[in-house]
């Protein structure tokens, strides 16, 4: 079922739809378990996740995703763009108390270290699929982060911060 949208090896098939090679295991769990309960909401996900009703095969297709190799990000084309994103990324915006990404997010855009289930892999990721998380979050939409880390950061940034840190990390 999973497939048909996030891709035989977790690398999607189109441009809302988040790869999940390499995410962290328990990142993912916990995502399904998020749209089950309704914490985080998608038209489409929320129904997909409620397909899965038995726990262990959510822990299975966890575990498959994760074992499979991370997508390599597209550099974008815009270099000026992709600068400024890469600036936002490593030292944030200090004036209006936006943390770098990196903090969290590691150096490369992929998290923290493999037991963690906190902070996801955001590298190589889709822009689309990127600027709806980082729109959700700001508006609220988006609610499940823990101790509201990315509606904080979210909500301090413009939109052209925001489209700038995801030229940057998509290319990741
Ligand atoms: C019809 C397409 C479709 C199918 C099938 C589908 N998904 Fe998704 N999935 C999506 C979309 C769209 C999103 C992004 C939704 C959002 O913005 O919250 C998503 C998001 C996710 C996320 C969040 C990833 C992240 O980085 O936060 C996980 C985990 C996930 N899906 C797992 C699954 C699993 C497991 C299955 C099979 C049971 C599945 N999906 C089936 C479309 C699909
Ligand atoms: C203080 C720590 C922290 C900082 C700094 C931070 N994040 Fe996050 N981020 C998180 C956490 C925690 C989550 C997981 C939210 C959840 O569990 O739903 C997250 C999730 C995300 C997601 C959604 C990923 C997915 O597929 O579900 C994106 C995109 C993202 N962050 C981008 C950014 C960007 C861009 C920056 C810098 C402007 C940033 N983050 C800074 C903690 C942080």
């Amino acid at each position: 079922m999973c497939q048909g949208c996030h891709g035989e090896t977790g690398m999607s098939m189109a441009p809302n739809f988040p790869h999940l090679a390499g995410q962290y295991q328990r990142y993912i769990e916990r995502q399904v378990r998020d749209y089950q309960t309704a914490k985080r909401a998608d038209p489409i996900m929320s129904g997909m996740a409620a397909g899965v009703t038995d726990p262990q095969d959510l822990k299975d297709i966890a575990a498959y995703y994760a074992s499979q190799k991370r997508v390599i990000g597209k550099p974008g084309s815009d270099k000026n763009l992709t600068a400024k994103g890469r600036k936002i990324y490593f030292e944030g915006n200090m004036e209006a108390g936006v943390y770098a990404c990196s903090n969290c997010h590691g150096e490369k855009g992929d998290g923290k270290d493999a037991k963690n289930n906190v902070f996801p892999v955001i590298s190589g990721q889709p822009k689309e699929y990127l600027l709806k998380q980082m729109n959700d979050f700001k508006t609220g939409e988006r609610r499940n982060d823990p101790a509201g880390m990315m509606g904080a950061i979210a909500k301090k940034m413009t939109e052209a911060e925001i489209n700038a840190v995801i030229e940057f990390t998509s290319g990741m």
